[in-house]
C-alpha cells in the first residue's frame, strides 16, 4: 500500500531531506586520498548529531554504521571502516537522516583525486540517469516510466542498470511501498499521485548488471568486479501538482 501524505507532512519531509543534502555538501571537502571510509562516516555522524538529526542506517536491520560508503566495484550498502581512499577511486556516500520521525535519503558518487575517463563517464551517466528518471515522473503517469527511461538511457551509453536493488517510498519510515524500479518491467503499474514521497536511486555498472552480497551480509558488489556509480534523490509529489526534488 502506498502512503498518501498530507500538505502538512511535506514540511517535515523538507527538513529531513534538506539536512541529508547538507551532510553530502559538508563531507565533500574531506574526500581526498588517505582518509578512511570510517573517518568519513564519523564526520557525517557528528554533523547529523550537531544538526539535531539521527542516522536511519545505524542499527537498521543490524547495519553497523551511520552512512553507507561504497567504493569502486561496490554497488551499495558498503560498510565504512579501515579502507583508505586512494587517488583514482570513485566513492558513493549514501545518507539517510531522521528528524522528528521524517526520513530523508540521498546519495552521490564522488571522485577521489584524478580518475580515468571511463570512471568519469560512468559517474556522469549515473547522474544523468537520475535526472532523466526524475523527468519521467508525471502525476497520473506510471512508476514504470521511470525504469523504462533510465534503462534505455543507461544502455544507450554502453553501461548496465542494476536490477537487484531499487528506489522506494519513504516518509514516516525508511522503506515504504512502492518499489521504484530502475529497469523496464511490463507488470509494474502503480500510478504516481499527489501526497507520494519516494526515492529514485539508479546504480549503473560498467559491466554486468548482476550483483552479489559479500560474507558480511551487507556489501553489494558487481558480479564481475567492474565499477559502479549511483546517485539518489528523495522526491515529493505535492497536492498542488508539483514534482519536487527535496534533496536537491
Ligand atoms: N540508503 C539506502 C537506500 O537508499 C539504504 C541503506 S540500508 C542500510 O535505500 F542498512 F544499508 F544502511
Ligand atoms: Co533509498
Ligand atoms: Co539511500
Amino acid at each position: 500500500m502506498i502512503n498518501i501524505y498530507s500538505r502538512e507532512d511535506l514540511q517535515g519531509m523538507r527538513r529531513a531531506c534538506l539536512l541529508a543534502k547538507s551532510v553530502l555538501d559538508y563531507i565533500e571537502q574531506y574526500i581526498t586520498p588517505g582518509i578512511s571510509t570510517g573517518e568519513l562516516d564519523e564526520l557525517c555522524s557528528e554533523f547529523m548529531t550537531n544538526n539535531g538529526a539521527t542516522s536511519a542506517t545505524l542499527n537498521y536491520n543490524g547495519f553497523p554504521k551511520s552512512t553507507c560508503i561504497s567504493v569502486n566495484h561496490v554497488i551499495c550498502h558498503g560498510i565504512p571502516g579501515k579502507y583508505r581512499l586512494k587517488n583514482g577511486d570513485i566513492v558513493n556516500i549514501d545518507i539517510t537522516v531522521v528528524i522528528d520521525g521524517w526520513f530523508g535519503d540521498t546519495s552521490r558518487t564522488f571522485q577521489v583525486g584524478k580518475i580515468t575517463k571511463q570512471a568519469e563517464k560512468l559517474i556522469n551517466v549515473a547522474k544523468t540517469a537520475l535526472d532523466k528518471g526524475i523527468e519521467a515522473v508525471k502525476i497520473g503517469g506510471y512508476f514504470r516510466e521511470i525504469g523504462y527511461t533510465i534503462q534505455r538511457y543507461v544502455e544507450s551509453q554502453g553501461f548496465n542498470i542494476v536490477r537487484d536493488y531499487c528506489g522506494h517510498g519513504i516518509g514516516r519510515s525508511f522503506h515504504e511501498d512502492p518499489q521504484v524500479l530502475h529497469h523496464a518491467v511490463a507488470e509494474f503499474d502503480a500510478i504516481i499521485a499527489p501526497g507520494m514521497f519516494f526515492t529514485i536511486e539508479p546504480m549503473v555498472n560498467e559491466g554486468t548488471h548482476r550483483s552479489k552480497v559479500l560474507s558480511d551480509e551487507w556489501t553489494v558488489v558487481t558480479a564481475d568486479k567492474s565499477l559502479s556509480a549511483q546517485f539518489e534523490h528523495t522526491l515529493a509529489v505535492t497536492h498542488d501538482g508539483e514534482v519536487l526534488v527535496l534533496t536537491a
